[in-house]
């Protein structure tokens, strides 16, 4: 149980008489956000029924990725897999061919290893139990709030970014939101407060007040709020403030060289190794650290390759930019017109529609090819 000395509240700063939410009043916003909910929610895809696997494949595409491009990916996914059997039985080719542009491919591959376990131990069925749920690989406690609540009408919370937001503003509360103790009191405190028969409902208006109204980026739509009468951060024109978040660590940069091989009409892939970034997903050869020319063409002599031409795109040595979580890309690039397919095995070659429409090629290196391609 939570007590206020662990998470005070923070006070609102000289402006006595306003409105403030305290933790113990936050069941006041049920009834205002549910009725909003009700009038105002976006018509989305993974809205038309409850679904759980429906539920749940939304919400894991939906993590760190835009409604507006996760909807086309929902909807194909959910046209070429219906079944939680079909995700199971996907093979590596036609999954990451899904998944491809929306990054984080662990999470394609996480999907089916639980699909598979959800045929393998639940009968095919998706577990309506929490921790049962919580126990598939890939759900953490957000997906599982997310889909006890809104395909099972659980008192369970999804507390991500968008709810985060809301609740400090709500409470102006300035601990960090990356803490995950804090997180878990935020679920606590949510939980609490839960209505009965609209459980779904409250889960997803909570997403969608963050989402549309109290948004991140810029100033949050407070004229549209429901909650605006009970919100500290509104009465105190503090909402910017809110919510505070520890400076991550910096990007790590790493410099590499892309080299986009050519014969008869074809191109080079190969499949990463190791335990790394991208790991088992297909690339374009490539090498550490920016290499010039000559460095290249020794990198391909070394390989056994007979090469007629190697050019950087059009507008010369222009880095590309590719950011990952943790880790940014700067990658110069190469055109190489080979005499031959080398003599080390690694690579397969494929033309350009198999590259378009049968492949899946991480973004990075899809960036790389496409400027390669297009700047000859
Ligand atoms: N963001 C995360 N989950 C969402 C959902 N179910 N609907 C809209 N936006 C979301």
């Amino acid at each position: 149980m939570h007590t206020g000395d662990a998470f005070p509240l923070d006070r609102n700063e000289g402006r006595k008489g306003e409105k403030i939410m305290e933790r113990n009043q936050l069941g006041q916003i049920v009834a205002p956000l549910t009725d909003w909910y009700h009038e105002n929610c976006r018509r989305l895809p993974w809205r038309e029924n409850r679904d759980a696997y429906r539920v749940w494949v939304s919400e894991i595409m939906l993590q760190q990725t835009r409604v507006e491009t996760v909807i086309p990916y929902f909807e194909r996914f959910m046209e070429r897999l219906p079944t939680i059997a079909s995700l199971a039985a996907c093979g590596d080719e036609e999954l990451f061919k899904l998944w491809e542009g929306l990054g984080y491919y662990s999470r394609a591959r996480n999907l089916r290893r639980a699909a598979q376990v959800i045929c393998e131990q639940h009968d095919g069925q998706f577990p309506e139990e929490y921790q049962e749920i919580l126990a598939l690989p890939g759900i953490g406690a957000y997906t599982a709030g997310a889909v006890s609540s809104i395909a099972f009408e659980k008192a369970r919370a999804a507390v991500d970014g968008n709810v985060l937001r809301v609740f400090t503003r709500l409470t102006q509360d300035s601990h960090d939101i990356l803490d995950t103790r804090f997180r878990s009191q935020v679920t606590e405190d949510l939980e609490r407060i839960y209505p009965p028969r609209q459980r779904g409902d409250f889960t997803q208006s909570l997403m969608e007040l963050g989402a549309v109204v109290c948004v991140p980026n810029g100033e949050p739509r407070c004229g549209e709020c429901p909650l605006r009468g009970m919100c500290g951060a509104y009465g105190s024109r503090t909402q910017l403030c809110y919510p505070v978040k520890k400076k991550k660590a910096e990007r790590r940069i790493e410099y590499r060289t892309m080299l986009v091989l050519r014969f008869q009409d074809k191109t080079a892939l190969r499949k990463r190794e190791g335990r790394g970034i991208l790991s088992g997903m297909w690339e374009l050869p490539n090498a550490d650290g920016i290499l010039d020319e000559q460095q290249v063409l020794h990198w391909l002599a070394e390989r056994g390759f007979l090469v007629r031409e190697v050019k950087a795109p059009e507008d010369g040595r222009k880095q590309l930019k590719h950011v990952f979580t943790h880790i940014e890309w700067h990658m110069a690039c190469w055109i190489v017109t080979c005499e031959n397919e080398g003599t080390c095995h690694d690579f397969t070659w494929v033309s350009d529609a198999q590259l378009e429409h049968e492949v899946a090629l991480p973004t990075a290196f899809k960036k790389v090819y496409r400027e390669c391609m297009t700047k000859r």
